[in-house]
Order: C-alpha cells, then structure tokens, then sequence
C-alpha cells in the first residue's frame, strides 16, 4: 500500500532558484529508505515538502491516494521529524515530561499516558533516566528521548535529518541502535534517513540519491555501493568494506561483498 507519493513535484526558492525539478516517487508503508546528496542537493527540502512544512512550487503529493497540502492537519499528524541539532528538539523539563508533552497535544487520556511513555522510553533504553532534566543528558541521549516523543504519537512516517550529524560515535551507534529496533517493530512505521553517513544507508533497504534536482538513483543500497562507475558518477564514498572489497578485487584478491571483516582479513592472510 503506498503511503506517500510525490507526482511531478518541483521546489523553487525565490522564484528562481531550482533545488528540486519534476520529481515523482513513491513510498510504501513500512519500508525503510534513505535519502543521500550533497550539501544544498535539496535532502532537507525533499523531507520538509513529504511532513508538508512546505508545499511544493508545482506538482502534488498524496498520502495513501489522498492529495494533501499544509491545511490537513489530520494527515500532518502522522508525520514526525528528528533534526540534526539535540538540544533544539527538547520541549519538556525532565525526560517523561517531554514525551507527555506530545502526548497532551494529541489529547491522549491522562491515565494511558504512564503505559505509554515507559513503554516508549524502554524501547529507546531512556527508562532510566525518566526525571533527568536535559541539560543532563549526552546528544545521543538527547535523540533517543526525541526519537520516544515522537513514536509515541504513532506516527506513519519518521523522518530522520542527519539525526546523528553531531553525536559522537558512541551516539550514532546508539540512534543507530534505536533505527535497528524501529525496523523489526510489529508496527509498520515507514521510515526515511537522510543521511551523510553511507554506514547508516547500510540499515535501509531502498536509497534514493539526489542530484542535479533529480533524484538520480532509486534503488538498493547493495547494488550502488558495488558499482563503482556509478559511484563516481553520482560523486559518492561508499562505506568502508565496499571500498576495500573493490580494491582488493582489483588487486586480484578473491573476495566478495557478502564476506565479513574478518573473513576478507583471513583471505588476506592466506
Ligand atoms: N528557506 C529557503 N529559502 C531559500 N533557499 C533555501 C531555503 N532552504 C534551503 N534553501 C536552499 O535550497 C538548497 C537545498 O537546501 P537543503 O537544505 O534542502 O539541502 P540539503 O541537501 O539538506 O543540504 P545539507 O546536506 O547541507 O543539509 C540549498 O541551496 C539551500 O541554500
Ligand atoms: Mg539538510
């Protein structure tokens, strides 16, 4: 079933500067997808134009077959947004707090409230730190209490905008971490990770390239990362073991995408 599609959608600043032309895509509920690009490529644009924080310049976006626009507050409530700075997502005074906080905007129940945040916060391994106040949190942490405040408004769609561009790497394993669970939840929260970071387009299953106003590649993660002609066409590194495997390729080496680390290490060593 689709849950979001874009038809000819174009994004045009100041009447004149074209960031995205002509654009069409959909997306099924459920899948996992990543958004990569350089910088200005229009990442953050695209994820605004599908949360409808901005409507596109020409061309419609729908949500399950229904065209929306920033007035239908009823569609816009299935969408939630992480952003890239921790300390700008934070509304409440301790942890429960800011998941409540949602919650009381949505008119949820007070007596369902407790179930709901512990059970949101234990998902994101915060349990622990339900009276914290912020300010004593790290960045990661910080994200995974965003990442409960927003789950707990059983959202359709869970855009991530370089989420862990300014954690340290202790942070993105954990959000990381979180994104793992998210995917093998019975629930099917569709979501989208614009990313710098090719590690984490390893976690999604589809990944979307845009460039040049297009988007310039939809397809599997696996089979761009493997084509180094196309890499070098769409300006891209991959991650790390895709970038040794095709080296020692060359080298003569037998190795494969699929071997581990270790593996392709043994082979070295042999
Ligand atoms: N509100 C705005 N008004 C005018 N121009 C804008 C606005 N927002 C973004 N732009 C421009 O549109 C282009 C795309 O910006 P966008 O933020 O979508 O890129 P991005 O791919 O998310 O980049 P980054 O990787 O740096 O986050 C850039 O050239 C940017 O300067
Ligand atoms: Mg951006």
């Amino acid at each position: 079933m689709k849950l979001i599609e874009l038809k000819n959608v174009s994004l045009i600043y100041n009447k004149k500067d074209v960031v995205l032309n002509n654009i069409s895509f959909s997306i099924n509920e459920g899948e996992i997808i990543s958004i990569i690009g350089e910088n200005g490529s229009g990442k953050s644009t695209l994820g605004k134009l599908i949360t409808k924080l901005i409507e596109p310049t020409k061309g419609e976006l729908f949500f399950k077959n229904k065209s929306y626009s920033i007035s239908n507050e009823e569609i816009r409530k299935n969408f939630g947004m992480i952003f890239q700075n921790p300390d700008n997502q934070f509304i409440g005074n301790t942890v429960e707090d800011d998941v409540a906080f949602g919650l009381e905007n949505r008119c949820i129940n007070p007596k369902d409230m407790p179930k709901i945040i512990d059970e949101k916060l234990n998902l994101v391994d915060m349990i622990n730190y339900k009276k914290y106040q912020p300010n004593l949190l790290s960045g990661g942490q910080k994200q995974r209490v965003a990442i409960a405040s927003n789950i707990a408004l059983n959202l359709s769609l869970l855009i991530f905008d370089e989420a862990t561009s300014m954690l340290d790497p202790k942070g993105e394993l954990e959000v990381s971490n979180i994104i793992e669970k998210l995917k093998k939840a019975d629930n099917k929260m569709t979501l989208i990770i614009i990313t710098h970071n090719m590690e984490e387009v390893l976690l999604t299953n589809r990944v979307l390239v845009l460039k040049d106003q297009k988007i310039s590649y939809d397809g599997k993660p696996d089979d761009l990362f493997k084509n180094e002609e196309l890499l070098k066409t769409l300006n891209i590194n991959p991650p790390f073991k895709y970038e040794l495997v095709t080296k020692l390729k060359k080298a003569g080496f037998a190795v494969d995408f699929n071997d581990s680390l270790k593996s392709i290490k043994d082979k070295i060593w042999q």
